[in-house]
């Protein structure tokens, strides 16, 4: 990496990503900022202002997606990591189905990043080196009730990072995947259920910069969540289905 480190964060005007941006700006990365809402961007920018930089995008966007990459490549230098950390909840009811909507965190949570890779990939691998993290959920670990749209766009995430970890072996390319549990942000501000072992934003960032500066492939927390999430993930559907059903009261 350059003396001068790049990050491009998306999903960056809110939550996980604003508070990461912030993290990342006061350990010395230069911090370039993508989220759609120019006035919330302005507002984290204004915390940090020579280090955090505003790059107003819709992720959804592929061509904005690639022509933010090559304004962030022109203003501040070659992108070093790039987090993809832009994602709405859901809210899902079996008796409220509604293909768009399924379809819409598809194309934020998934698509977005998967907008973002196709913007910073080409680049990375011409030069061999780079760092790619993909936010995704312990949700992505396995379908949970009343979360099929929001953890099946986290599992195509997970899956994604895997399959990237494997295919950019040797190219000088690294990938993360970074998998929450509950973090207290406007995201989990409207959840109506048990949020057990929520953390803090600041916390989140923290463990989450400390995970990509070491260049650790899963960066999950908090561990007593995300550990138990593992080993129901491990579990065969004869025992997983009472079980997850008994915790959640059905
Ligand atoms: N909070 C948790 O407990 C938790 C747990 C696990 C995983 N996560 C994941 O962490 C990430 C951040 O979540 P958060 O809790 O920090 O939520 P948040 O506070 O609601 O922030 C979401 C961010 O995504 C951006 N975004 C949404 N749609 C976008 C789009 N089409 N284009 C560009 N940016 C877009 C929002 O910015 P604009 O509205 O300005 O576009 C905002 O900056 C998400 O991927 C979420 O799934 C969160």
């Amino acid at each position: 990496m350059s003396a001068k480190r790049i990050v491009w964060i998306t999903g960056a005007s809110s939550g996980i990503g604003a508070a990461l941006a912030e993290e990342m700006a006061r350990h010395g990365w230069q911090v370039a900022a993508s989220g759609r809402d120019q006035e919330r961007l302005e507002a984290v920018c204004a915390r940090m202002p020579a280090a955090i930089h505003a790059f107003p995008l819709d992720v959804t966007d592929a061509a904005k997606c690639e022509a933010t990459a090559a304004d962030i490549v022109a203003r501040l230098g070659p992108i070093d990591l790039a987090v993809f950390n832009a994602g709405v909840g859901s809210n899902f009811s079996v008796d409220r189905y509604d293909a768009n909507d399924v379809f819409d965190r598809m194309r934020v949570n998934y698509g977005g990043a998967v907008n973002g890779i196709g913007a910073v990939l080409p680049a990375m691998l011409a030069r061999g080196s780079g760092h790619i993290a993909l936010t995704a959920s312990v949700a992505g670990f396995r379908g949970l009730p009343g979360g099929g749209p929001y953890s099946a766009s986290k599992a195509a995430m997970i899956a994604l990072a895997e399959s990237l970890k494997l295919d950019l072996t040797g190219r000088g390319v690294d990938v993360s995947v970074i998998t929450p549990g509950f973090v207290r942000t406007p995201l989990t501000e409207k959840n109506r259920f048990p949020m057990p072992f929520i953390i803090d934003v600041d916390e989140a960032a923290r463990r989450t910069r400390l995970g990509l500066e070491a260049r650790r492939f899963e960066i999950t927390f908090p561990r007593r969540l995300s550990y138990f999430l593992k080993l129901l993930q491990r579990l065969p559907y004869a025992l997983y289905f009472p079980i997850i059903r008994r915790i959640a009261g059905l």
